[in-house]
């Protein structure tokens, strides 16, 4: 199990790695500390960010057919979800599965200890019978883990668009990591944001109300915090653009002036010319087509895509094909 301490020197090496580039960037799962899941949390309730709620609609409207499709109440099983976060979606599909009868176990996993523990004791609450085991650990980390449950067949349950966290090649990166840890037979369902009017997609992610600013300047915040840096947030701007043929939402902080910023902790310091960038996210949206390309190309069927109503995203399900034959 990573520690804080862990943690936060793995985020120097990183930080250290990514300002010293030519190209500066900064890995997007560093945006989830404290402060930044409670600013995600606020993303998630703004209006202008329709993922979750889509998502919300297809588990609250669908997830009877989910449940038949994956055989939840005739089969035991382990429901491993990756990036778990505050589990608002999940718990929907937690209380069917309950409510049927499932066998089960549930491993959520997220590199937030916090997001963990607060979801682990909520749980406990809502759900006083149900078998929990929490991950605290990255993707890859929990995928190692995996091999070494028992025999019972996998659920993994990645969902809310974190694929799209990932650039196309890493999405097939991950998917074909996650084949070789799955048995044949294993279930995959994975929440992806589709491609659509370029409008929509880019005010989820430039909101008029700055809580996306907010949320990607809290990188700035962070390295203050934790590694004793002096970056003075005004002279960043957080500017983000859509690229309809990769379907990706670039995110950066633009440096608004030349700048030198002095990381106490690590004795180390990092020159940011005026208008130069970080770039802190990639947030791809997916076409269906593209979906069933990821998933056969790695060893999947897709079973079924479970659209919300303005066809906005999709929760889809995919199986593990038996790759002997
Ligand atoms: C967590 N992830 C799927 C979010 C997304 O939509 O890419 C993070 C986010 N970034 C800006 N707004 C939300």
């Amino acid at each position: 199990m990573e520690t804080t301490k862990t943690i936060r020197s793995q985020f120097a090496i990183d930080v250290k790695q990514g300002l010293g580039k030519e190209r500066k960037s900064l890995p997007s799962k560093y945006f989830y500390d404290e402060e930044g899941d409670r600013i995600f949390q606020q993303i998630m309730e703004m209006p202008e960010y329709y993922l979750t709620r889509s998502e919300i609609e297809i588990f609250a409207q669908q997830r009877d057919e989910i449940c038949q499709a994956m055989d939840a109440f005739e089969k035991p099983f382990n429901l491993i979800e990756f990036g778990a976060g505050d589990g608002t979606k999940t718990k929907l599909l937690l209380r069917r599965f309950i409510e049927g009868g499932a066998d089960f176990t549930y491993f959520p996993v997220d590199i937030s200890q916090n997001i963990l523990e607060e979801f682990s004791a909520n749980l406990e609450k809502e759900f006083p019978n149900l078998k929990v085991h929490t991950l605290n650990t990255d993707y890859f980390g929990a995928l190692e883990q995996m091999t070494r449950f028992d025999d019972r067949r996998n659920i993994t349950l990645f969902l809310g668009s974190n694929i799209g966290n990932f650039h196309l090649n890493e999405a097939e990166d991950f998917v074909k990591k996650l084949a070789s840890n799955f048995k044949t037979g294993d279930l995959f369902l994975l929440g992806a944001d589709l491609k659509k009017d370029p409008e929509i997609i880019i005010n989820a992610y430039n909101d008029p109300h700055g809580i996306t600013a907010s949320f990607n300047l809290n990188l700035l915040r962070r390295m203050n915090r934790e590694l004793g840096a002096d970056f003075l947030l005004d002279n960043f701007k957080h500017y983000t653009l859509y690229e309809p043929e990769t379907g990706e939402i670039l995110s950066y902080l633009i440096s608004l002036k030349e700048q030198l910023v002095n990381f106490a902790d690590l004795q180390w310091k990092v020159q940011f010319k005026k208008d130069e960038f970080i770039h802190t996210e990639v947030s791809k949206k997916y076409s269906l087509t593209e979906l069933e390309h990821l998933a056969n190309g790695q060893g999947f069927d897709v079973i079924e895509h479970f659209l919300d109503d303005h066809e906005y995203f999709t929760d889809t399900l995919w199986k593990k094909k038996d790759q002997s034959s």
